[in-house]
């Protein structure tokens, strides 16, 4: 079994009452998470480029944040309870993990960030906290109790830590032990914590991303002013001023305009689909386990590394921040592409023409597929 996530509820439904709105507990409601293990997740956290921390603490602290990468060394000094490894964008790293993001076709896949892993010794927690953003919390191994607060904000008062932002408070409105293959739906701010009852307590977080708009903003002035020639400030048609002293309405409003000019239409969109393609981190890197996804699903043919990003812009493949144009025969290949991460023969065969295998072969090439 590769792994799945099947919402209990129509899809709309959980959209209606849940989605950005309250938590769900949704036993049984995952399979297929027994890879990758705790050793080869410790091993990730050792490498260059990932990104990973070791929290340690309960209760009412102290609390400590250790970043990585991390000597091995570190493994066996952390002692027998109450710490937990944190290791970010596993999916960019082991593809097989990021075919769980198919089951989330309920949502924009624009919209998912990563799938964080998680492994805790026994009382390990990172603490109680609420985050900015959406997430699926994904029971894979031994158990954690789950317990759930209020909806906070910036101004929710926290304890000082330089580097951790805990609730100074978290008064517990429900409470649930999940299980391996039980999910919990967390939407943003909403108080969370969640505390390892045994060792080797294993949890993905299915993180989604909501962009920030000043982020967004400077992105597009970047992309406007890459396309734009410089163009000075003219007034030929000068009268004396009144006073010369003040910025006159139409000098204000002509400086404003000119400015304004830039932000094309055509250069907002591009900045939006490149910002959007493009992977939080690369991990391209990292080797496909074609045998793994081969013996839990025979049916594979090829499946889209799990670093890559693909959107489509009508006749643009926007992959991974660079934009290919797309010829008619090459449309329904790269369609079929971008709306899922697994493919198998036949649905291959009924979108390939001669065009499209040639731009596959391109990408296989340069590591963003991988035939198995
Ligand atoms: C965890 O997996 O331990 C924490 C994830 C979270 O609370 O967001
Ligand atoms: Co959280």
């Amino acid at each position: 079994m590769l792994p799945s996530f099947t919402l209990p509820l129509e899809a709309a439904a959980f959209l209606q009452q849940y989605w950005q709105k309250k938590p769900l507990f949704m036993p049984g409601a995952a399979t297929g998470l027994d890879v990758p293990d705790a050793d080869t997740l410790a091993g990730l956290a050792l490498e260059d480029g990932v990104e990973s921390r070791i929290i340690t603490g309960a209760g009412k602290g102290p609390w400590a944040l250790r970043q990585g990468p991390f000597e091995e060394s570190v493994f066996s000094e952390l002692g027998e309870r109450d710490w937990t490894l944190l290791v970010q964008s596993v999916d960019h790293y082991l593809t097989e993990t990021s075919l769980l993001l198919d089951s989330f076709a309920f949502l924009p896949g624009w919209r998912l960030e990563d799938i964080m892993m998680s492994y805790a010794a026994k009382g390990g927690s990172v603490g109680p906290h609420f985050d900015r953003y959406d997430v699926f919390l994904i029971q894979a191994a031994g158990s954690r109790r789950w317990q759930l607060g209020d909806v906070c904000d910036e101004n929710s008062p926290r304890l000082t830590h330089p580097d951790l932002k805990l609730l100074a408070e978290m008064p517990v409105r429900e409470e649930f032990v999940a299980r391996p293959g039980d999910v919990l739906y967390v939407p943003p701010g909403v108080a969370h914590h969640g505390v390892a009852e045994d060792s080797d307590c294993l949890t993905w977080s299915v993180g989604f991303r909501a962009p920030d708009y000043q982020m967004l903003m400077a992105e597009i002035a970047g992309e406007c002013l890459a396309d734009a020639d410089s163009e000075l400030f003219t007034d030929p048609n000068r009268q004396v001023p009144a006073n010369p002293a003040v910025l006159a309405d139409a000098d204000r409003q002509q400086l404003i305009r000119g400015a304004l000019e830039l932000l094309q239409p055509a250069s907002m969109e591009r900045a939006l689909y490149r910002w959007l393609s493009t992977p939080r981190l690369d991990g391209l890197e990292f080797a496909v386990d074609d045998d793994h996804i081969r013996q839990r699903d025979p049916s594979v043919a090829l499946v889209r590394h799990g670093s890559v990003r693909l959107i489509l812009q009508g006749n643009v493949a926007w992959l991974n921040g660079e934009p290919h144009s797309l010829t008619e025969q090459q449309r329904p290949l790269v369609q079929l592409l971008a709306r899922q991460r697994r493919y198998a023969r036949d649905e291959l065969d009924a979108v390939m023409q001669p065009a499209g295998k040639e731009l596959l072969h391109d990408w296989i090439e340069q590591g963003f597929f991988a035939p198995l």
